[in-house]
């Protein structure tokens, strides 16, 4: 893709991995939108942007206020015009015992890691398919999209959800134009320790109790972790072959092996039960190919 001209929409554009974004693809040439729940922060990065001679525009969002995101699209369009490259990137954390956590920290996490993708998405995609120029959209999970444990079960599950949701909208999208990847980083050098105090206040029942020694032990961690704009740029190499998986981590490869050797495990023999194996795959032909019919009569052909 020519980035020159072309404009990016990055949420969690004021810090860390979205930063490092709106450097990197503001570097290529794309006008910059970022939208992010701090206005300071946003200022502060609109100031890095532009020294760098970076076309940028901030916008202050809540991602989980749909309405406010369809406000907060329709404002990047009146500033920069059609959008091509959306980048999902927003994104809180918690942690502590799975069975310690209220609705409050659920309805927190979702609302800002899930729904905040979906609020995007449900946004910009028309949009991006009316403008018929194709792009690219980039969904932020994380390694723990592929398993998940006590300590941290809300956000891996997600995280989850956000990998589920990109693979299905990669196939949605796959002859319209629009590539969509899936980041799924180990370790970023970000502020993300920092993530609960953008916690709002009606969501502030929590079941954890987060203090300062444990934001200490995360930045310890998140100190170590890979540069924004490095993992930008792998972001840029993914886009440019349209790849689905952006994981530059080659320590993750045990822990993916593991998780998927677990549930090849899971199979039986690939020769048994031959005859459920035919009455099964015949069922799920014949009802794929009758729902390409009343999909194709109920939506166009277009929808396949
Ligand atoms: N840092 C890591 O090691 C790591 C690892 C795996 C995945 N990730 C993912 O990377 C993404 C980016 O996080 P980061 O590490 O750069 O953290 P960060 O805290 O530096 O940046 C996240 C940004 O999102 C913004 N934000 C938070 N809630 C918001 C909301 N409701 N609406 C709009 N903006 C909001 C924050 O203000 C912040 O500027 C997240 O989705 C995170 O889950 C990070």
């Amino acid at each position: 893709m020519d980035y020159r001209g072309k404009t990016a929409f990055i949420t969690g554009g004021a810090s860390g991995a979205g930063l490092g974004q709106a450097k990197v693809f503001g570097d290529a040439g794309c006008n910059v939108v970022i939208a992010d729940i701090r206005h300071e922060a946003i200022g502060a990065a609109l100031e890095e942007l532009k020294a760098r001679g970076i076309r940028a525009h901030g916008i202050q969002l809540d991602i989980s206020d749909r309405a406010a995101f369809a406000a907060a699209a329709d404002e990047a369009e009146r500033v920069f015009g059609p959008l091509h490259l959306l980048f999902n990137t927003a994104g809180v954390s918690i942690f502590g015992p799975l069975e310690q956590a209220s609705y409050d920290d659920y309805d927190w996490i979702f609302g800002v890691n899930w729904w905040g993708v979906v609020n995007s998405m449900q946004s910009w995609v028309p949009r991006m398919l009316a403008h018929g120029e194709g792009g690219h959209i980039v969904n932020t999970a994380s390694l723990g999209c592929f398993f998940a444990n006590s300590g941290a079960g809300i956000y891996s599950a997600s995280k989850f959800a956000v990998h589920g949701i990109s693979m299905a909208m990669r196939d949605a999208l796959k002859d319209k134009g629009i590539g969509v990847s899936v980041l799924c980083p180990a370790n970023i050098r970000t502020n993300i320790a920092e993530s609960i105090r953008t916690r709002p206040a009606h969501l502030s029942n929590s079941g954890y109790k987060v203090d300062e020694r444990e934001i200490a032990a995360l930045h310890e961690i998140y100190a170590q972790g890979m540069d924004p704009e490095e993992l930008a740029g792998h972001v840029k190499e993914a886009i440019a072959e349209n790849r689905f998986y952006i994981i530059p981590y080659p320590e993750a490869r045990p822990m993916l092996e593991a998780a998927f050797q677990q549930v090849l495990d899971a199979l039986p023999p690939v020769d048994s039960d031959l005859e459920g194996q035919a009455k099964r795959g015949a069922a799920m032909g014949r009802y794929i190919e009758a729902r390409r019919r009343m999909d194709a009569e109920r939506y166009g052909e277009s929808s396949r």
